[in-house]
């Protein structure tokens, strides 16, 4: 017997032994040893990390790669970037949604991300980013698969015809329903923001991501009553609570009580390293707050926790070029997840942890008949992947190739010594 694709002396993470993987008709075929078959192609990992694909568990799709356009934010705040974004919008096209997502999504797949859910703004008559991402979302099927939340950016209730939109969103086939509660106008509108996604969901059959508790205000508490409407409604599992950045600053009884809350209604949580830390604590002089939520806290309290990039060179963070791996290095350091085996940990928050919050897990893994989807970093373990943030030499979907790398190779000369002696960056 022959397999098409052959990965020998794989490490997995949290296996000690070794493994070669195989790989037929797309799917993983055995994973063993030592196998002695042969295979169409053979790549010898040498004892490095084989990983299944990164998850992008949150990010705006439409807005990447438009930091600039018209302006650039010159506050760095939230509030200044969503006021740019109102600017940028008017002048949005198909076109130009789809050469900007199509390239930015090329990046994260050649970071070895093969899943990414992106929010999209409906707070628009014309839903023209929608229309442009439903279309991108079929057309980068073979280099990763898309899930699209219908996202109302300036509210469901503080913005015309905002429940309209929404329902317009779900028809033409967003496949979650989104909401922004703490961003209505008033506390009882931003109740109703929640009861309506919980409606809407349970109308079309879908999940529910909303942007939560996106502030430093520890008087914002829409999380308990998604997680309210979570179990009377019974939609346990299939509830994603993003950002809940005023987690941060709630006082710790309240925080627990909440947290024991969240795990009991089978709720999702999605910190945004990158835009929580650069967005929240604008209006703290010294101490400065982190901003991002709990996330060890979380974790601890069983409460499923994965990340996003959520901005890649947007009015909101001008930086990032879509690597999940840097996310989770960045909330590694926020979170105070440095001891051995959080930093080991870390890993999950961006593949088996986010697999489960886009409730993928089913397809999702390096195991025997999934999908072999893959890949082999230049690092041995999740540690030091976390550490090196190295190349992601193979990517594969599917069991086909579909992005590789060559690794930097960095030389030191001393005096005297021409050809000088490579860098590793690591203790032999
Ligand atoms: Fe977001």
């Amino acid at each position: 017997m022959s397999f098409d694709l052959i990965i020998r002396n794989a490490r997995l993470h949290r296996r000690n032994t070794l493994v070669d993987i195989a790989v037929t008709n797309g799917k993983f075929a055995r994973i063993a040893s030592d196998i002695s078959e042969s295979a169409t192609r053979e790549i010898d990992a040498v004892g490095r990390l084989v990983s299944p694909p990164f998850i992008d568990a949150h990010v705006h799709l439409d807005a990447v790669l438009t930091v600039g356009q018209p302006r650039y934010n010159t506050s760095g705040t939230l509030l200044e970037g969503i006021q740019i974004w109102s600017e940028r919008k008017p002048s949005l096209t198909r076109e130009d949604v789809k050469q900007r997502v199509l390239e930015e999504v090329r990046w994260e797949v050649a970071q070895g991300t093969l899943h990414i859910r992106s929010h999209v703004d409906v707070c628009d008559p014309a839903l023209t980013a929608l229309r442009a991402l439903l279309e991108v979302r079929e057309e980068v099927r073979d280099i990763c698969d898309i899930q699209l939340v219908a996202f109302p950016q300036d509210g469901i209730l503080s913005f015309p015809n905002g429940r309209e939109l929404m329902r317009k969103a779900m028809e033409l086939g967003c496949d979650i329903v989104g909401g922004i509660p703490h961003y209505e106008w008033t506390r009882d509108m931003g109740v109703e923001d929640v009861h309506y996604a919980f409606a809407l969901a349970k109308e079309f059959n879908r999940d529910i991501d909303c942007h939560c508790d996106e502030t430093d205000d520890p008087h914002s508490r829409f999380t308990e009553v998604m997680a309210a409407d979570t179990i009377e409604q019974g939609w346990q599992g299939r509830v994603t609570a993003s950002h809940c950045t005023a987690m941060h600053s709630y006082d710790n009884a309240y925080a627990f009580k909440l947290m024991r809350l969240l795990a009991r209604a089978g709720m999702h949580v999605i910190a945004n390293p990158f835009d929580n830390v650069v967005l929240q604590g604008r209006f703290d002089t010294y101490p400065k707050r982190r901003g991002i939520t709990r996330v060890k806290e979380l974790l601890a309290a069983g409460v499923n926790v994965a990340l996003g990039h959520d901005s890649i060179m947007d009015p909101w963070f001008p930086l990032g070029r879509g690597d999940m791996l840097a996310a989770a290095q960045l909330a590694l350091f926020l979170c105070h997840m440095s001891g051995y085996d959080e930093i080991n940990d870390v890993l999950d928050l961006i593949t088996t942890n986010a697999a489960k919050t886009l409730r993928i897990s089913d397809r999702y893994g390096i195991d025997e008949d999934k999908p072999a989807d893959f890949l082999v970093l230049d690092a041995p373990t999740a540690f030091e992947a976390l550490r090196l943030l190295p190349a992601r030499l193979h990517v594969f979907k599917q069991g086909r190739e579909v992005a590789s790398t060559i690794p930097a190779r960095s030389n030191v000369k001393r005096q005297g010594d021409d050809e000088g002696g490579e860098v590793t960056y690591r203790i032999e």
